[in-house]
């Protein structure tokens, strides 16, 4: 396995923006995770599924993964994702769909199997805690409520924060937690700027072995 540094939190913790840059610091890749549930949670609004049926046609999928000097490119059955990840009906359907074990297992085998290739930037809700428990740079990023809501409302994104944050903390299989052996950064009274800092402080005091991408 290449390096990883996972680095997860809430929505709106500052967790995308601060990864890119770690990413581009360290020239390493950038991944979301939360995009491969996304792509998952589109796919079930554009098949018109109901949760019942999610174990058996997640079989049936096929989630591509394309490495580009762009950065990932997500392929459902050979259609590209990238328009539809930021879609009202998607932000309402991921929390519900990565709930699901066959779901999570499908995902985590993907963004493993990233890391025998690729060292990592990669952000989400259990990056630190499940999928790479291993790693020893762990990240979690906090901010207060109020000031996340404030951020989400700055993008212009209208999605019920507030009640993915809750599905996402109290789902029964690997819900969001601060790993064990995470530097926890609240990010309520910094700018992107001074969370990268932090970190990279961190890595320089612990840095990674090299290993060229
Ligand atoms: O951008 P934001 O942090 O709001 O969300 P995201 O990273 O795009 O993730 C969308 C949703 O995917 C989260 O609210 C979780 O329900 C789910 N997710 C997860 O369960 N596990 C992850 N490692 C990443 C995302």
């Amino acid at each position: 396995m290449k390096n990883v540094i996972a680095i997860d939190g809430p929505a709106a913790s500052g967790k995308s923006t601060v990864s890119r840059g770690i990413a581009s610091a360290l020239g390493y890749l950038f991944v979301s995770s939360g995009h491969f549930y996304r792509a998952l949670a589109w796919g079930t609004v554009r098949d018109h599924l109901s949760n019942e049926g999610i174990a058996e046609w997640i079989g049936k999928r096929s989630l591509d993964v394309n490495v580009s000097t762009g950065g990932l490119l997500l392929l459902l059955d050979g259609e590209d994702v990238t328009p539809h990840l930021s879609e009202p009906d998607v932000a309402a359907k991921v929390s519900v769909i990565a709930a699901f074990p066959a779901v999570r297992d499908y995902v985590n085998s993907r963004l493993r199997s990233l890391a025998e290739s690729h060292s990592l930037v990669m952000e989400g809700r259990d990056v630190g805690s499940v999928v790479f428990p291993e790693t020893p740079f762990k990240f979690y990023l906090d901010a207060s409520p109020e000031e996340r809501a404030r951020r989400r409302a700055g993008e212009g994104k209208i999605d019920s924060v507030a009640e993915r944050d809750r599905l996402d903390s109290t789902r029964a299989t690997a819900p969001l937690t601060i790993p064990r052996g995470a530097i926890v950064i609240d990010t309520t009274h910094l700018d992107i700027p001074q969370v990268i800092t932090a970190i990279l402080d961190h890595l320089a005091k612990n840095p990674p072995a090299a290993s060229p991408q």
